[in-house]
């Protein structure tokens, strides 16, 4: 699929943000197209050039599933795309993605027939065989999918332990055709190392079976820092895609320089002073200790800045970072300014970017919340603007 800049703006979802700026004051999410274009390559430096599946699960982290494959699909270095539900994965082929698609997620028989039917790939691991070989010979071909193995996650997976049975019996299915397989790691580092540990004992002695495995993957954004051993055939972050470090240790670790592809902004929507002991907020959580300007923000935990942000997250206008106050309402947040009126109604807000001091990261650590919760909850309805 090809993207140029009329084609994204043209599914309607999207607005050049110089011009979008100046027309509402609702919030607003913008994706950096370069930002995200220098993490793909960031991590395929990191990983020696070997193929990225690129999870983009529960609306692309925020980017909208379809632009995010959109602006993902044109780049070599992106095998494909992994989601959870059937329906993102649905959408994205009725969007024209081209590339590979993993679903993730738990289906029935009739949403295997049309995944097949689609291209999509399901993941399997359970003893879906006969299923497969009916569907198989119902579209005249095989049915492309990924074996999951539980490697001590206890999530989704054939455990390791009765894998073996399950892949040889698939394997040896005309009506298979067996794409990848993958585990998932724990992040939980010494048990990491014995969950591939785990991993490679059963691959490799199904491969000396001469059974073929497709391409082996494990690592999610976690284990491009951590477990550089994992890469194996594939690796399959999300997080990182998106220019988000998941934890804050490996910001300075330097292994990968990421740069935040999202951000959430909107216009100060009024400001006003409030005289010393006057409040705001519901259940007066705010009191003035003295007069002071404050600024209503128009988004709110409805939008996906979270409740906790009232608890020490810090918003940029004009260039300035002002703490978030009382409480996160559902369409409302309250930034303090200050004792001078230094901020205007219309000015932008961001309440999170790619400038130090407003990252993901930075309003995570701030409030004690996380950067998966700041992406992944921003609510699908906000327009994205491509930057
Ligand atoms: C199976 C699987 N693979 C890959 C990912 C991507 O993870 P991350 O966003 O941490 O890179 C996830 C996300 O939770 C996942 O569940």
């Amino acid at each position: 699929m090809r993207i140029t800049r009329r084609s994204f703006l043209g599914t309607g979802l999207a607005l050049s943000a110089a011009s979008a700026a100046g027309s509402s004051f609702d919030p607003w999410v913008e994706i950096h197209a370069g930002n995200l274009r220098h993490n793909v390559g960031e991590i395929q430096r990191r990983v020696a050039s070997r193929p990225i599946l690129a999870a983009i699960k529960n609306n692309g982290y925020g980017m909208g599933v379809v632009q995010a494959a959109r602006l993902l699909e044109t780049q070599a270095a992106i095998a494909g795309f992994a989601v959870v539900k059937f329906e993102e994965a649905v959408r994205l082929r009725e969007a024209g993605t081209r590339k590979p698609v993993l679903w993730m997620g738990p289906g029935d028989e009739k949403d295997f027939v049309e995944a097949a039917a689609r291209r999509i790939s399901p993941m399997v691991y359970t003893p879906l065989g006969p299923t497969l070989d009916k569907i198989s010979a119902r579209l005249g071909k095989p049915v492309p999918l990924h074996i999951c193995v539980d490697t001590g996650i206890g999530r989704v997976g054939i455990p390791h332990t009765r894998a073996a049975g399950l892949i040889r019996d698939l394997a040896a299915r005309k009506s298979v055709d067996i794409q990848g397989t993958m585990m998932t790691f724990t992040e939980d580092p010494p048990f990491d190392k014995e969950q591939l540990g785990r991993f490679q004992s059963l691959c490799g002695s199904l491969e000396k079976e001469g059974i073929r495995l497709g391409r082996r993957h494990a690592a999610s954004s976690y284990a491009l820092f951590e477990h550089p051993e994992s890469f194996l055939d594939m690796v399959r972050p999300g997080m990182a895609i998106c220019g988000v470090y998941p934890e804050k240790q490996f910001r300075t670790a330097g292994a990968i320089d990421l740069r935040p592809a999202l951000s959430l902004r909107a216009r100060v929507a009024y400001v006003k002073q409030l005289r010393k002991g006057e409040s705001a907020g519901y259940n007066r959580a705010y009191r003035a200790q003295q007069d002071v300007w404050v600024a209503t923000l128009p988004a709110g935990h409805a939008d996906g800045w979270p409740r906790i942000a009232a608890r020490g997250a810090r918003v940029r206008i004009g260039g300035e970072l002002y703490p978030i106050i009382a409480s996160v309402s559902a369409s409302h947040s309250i930034a303090e300014i200050g004792p001078e009126p230094r901020v205007q109604i219309g000015d932008t807000v961001t309440f999170f970017d790619w400038q130090d001091g407003s990252r993901p990261e930075d309003v995570a650590a701030a409030c004690g919340s996380s950067v998966y919760d700041l992406l992944m909850h921003l609510n699908p309805l906000l327009p994205r603007r491509l930057v």
